[in-house]
């Protein structure tokens, strides 16, 4: 029976009278059929306005990392801001988040921001600010963020219009942003060990950063092949280059130490934003001493109103305090681990050729492809209408994954061992339908 959408799609209305397609960022408007409108979560449920419930794999695009509305986070946060929200002075919370951060990823020193645009913009300003260079470096098929610099070349951007892999062209996401700033940014395609040397061989010293996604979290989570994070971080060893690692969606996510644990690499900047906060808005840049100095020698800006309020930072506290202290991520990854590989049989037994990539508490898998996909490109080249069907039937019987295969399943403390058989259950009858 197909789903009663009716008050959905009533406040869908309504919303597009107050709200520029209804939505409050442009990734949430799926159309005008299909976006919805959501009332609660709980655990790893959400129920829609029709009171329709889903098991969540979207999670918010990644932040929910404990479960939905976790009373252990609310809780922190209601006591905590009925002694105030906001002083524009450090606070004893700040403090320990910082310094749980600093003791769980092996950074020196913090920041904290809002949200991780906020945060990837300054690790920007910041390496600019230590290495005296404007240009940076990032790969196709990475989303950092709704700042100018970064829009480019993203997980949004149409295969054709990225140009031949041996000269990609930077193609701008979005109109609004100037021409000037494309002088500034060069994009190469992710894994290309090759690539990357000659062209940082040829203008290493003119860049301030290579940013990275170690994982590839905006296009299907694909991997680094082995040695690609190890040969950018030699490279930038060699150039003075400041190596940034955008962990806004691994972050307290694939490790509590995220990539820079489960890959063994260090970076000298570190992004995190979703995990850290289990769906508050709070974000953070860590470093090492040397780079993050740079803040304490005055003149290079950082700041914001909101940075270090209350309500983010309580969340945190108690996110980051939990993952600490209970096998979070390790359960995470062993529930993961089997839904992966159910997904994997299922597919391979309706005979539909596909990939699975990402770890096992974001991972996805592309379909139309057998070979390891390597870069955003080869995500490109997999079967995209296929995949948004598939999507759509498991929504439409209460597993909601999102419909557009770049985003990678999300899993949390909350999708225990039925969920993981009920979604399994639900797959299988959802592929039948599709195929
Ligand atoms: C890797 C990465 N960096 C940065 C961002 C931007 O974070 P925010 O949406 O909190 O601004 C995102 C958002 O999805 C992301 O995936």
């Amino acid at each position: 029976m197909p789903r009663n959408l009716s008050q959905t799609r009533a406040l869908f209305e309504k919303a597009k009278r107050f709200i520029p397609r209804g939505v409050n960022s442009n990734f949430r408007y799926w159309g005008e059929e299909d976006t919805l409108v959501m009332r609660r979560g709980a655990g790893a449920y959400v129920w829609d306005a029709d009171d329709n419930c889903y098991v969540d794999y979207r999670l918010a695009f990644g932040p929910i990392i404990l479960g939905h509305a976790d009373s252990r986070v609310a809780d922190r946060v209601s006591e905590a801001i009925r002694s105030g929200t906001l002083f524009a002075w450090t606070t004893p919370l700040e403090i320990d988040v910082a310094e749980r951060i600093t003791r769980m990823t092996g950074v020196d020193k913090v920041r904290l921001s809002n949200s991780g645009t906020e945060a990837t913009m300054h690790a920007l300003r910041i390496a600019r600010a230590y290495t005296g260079r404007e240009r940076f470096l990032k790969f196709e098929g990475q989303y950092h963020g709704m700042h100018d610099y970064v829009l480019f070349s993203t997980a949004s951007s149409p295969l054709g219009a990225l140009g031949s892999p041996r000269s990609p062209i930077n193609a701008r996401t979005s109109s609004g942003i100037p021409h000037a700033i494309d002088q500034y940014v060069i994009n190469l395609p992710f894994n290309d060990l090759e690539r990357l040397e000659e062209v940082v061989e040829a203008c290493g010293h003119e860049l301030a950063a290579v940013m990275v996604e170690p994982i590839l979290g905006n296009a299907a989570g694909i991997m680094p092949r082995p040695g690609w994070l190890e040969k950018i971080r030699e490279l930038c060893d060699r150039y003075g280059i400041v190596l940034i690692f955008d962990e806004v969606k691994t972050g307290f996510r694939i490790a509590n130490g995220g990539a820079q644990e489960y890959f063994g690499v260090r970076a000298d900047l570190v992004t995190y934003a979703k995990a850290m906060g289990n769906g508050f808005p709070i974000a953070a840049i860590g470093g090492r001493d040397e780079v993050m100095d740079i803040l304490e020698q005055g003149g290079v800006a950082h700041g914001g109103t909101f940075a270090g309020n209350v309500v983010g930072t309580a969340a945190a506290a108690a996110t980051l305090e939990i993952l600490e202290t209970e096998p979070v991520i390790e359960t995470i990854f062993r529930r993961g681990r089997e839904l992966m590989a159910g997904v994997g049989e299922i597919l391979g037994r309706a005979g539909l050729p596909h990939y699975i990539t990402g770890v096992p508490s974001m991972f996805s898998f592309i379909l139309g492809v057998e070979e390891e996909p390597r870069d955003f490109r080869a995500y490109c080249r997999g079967d995209d209408a296929l995949y948004e069907r598939l999507a759509m039937a498991l929504i439409d019987r209460g597993v909601m994954p999102d419909s557009d295969g770049r985003e990678p399943w999300f899993l949390c403390y909350a999708h225990d061992e039925r969920v993981i058989a009920r979604t399994l259950e639900v797959f299988e009858q959802a592929v039948k339908a599709v195929k």
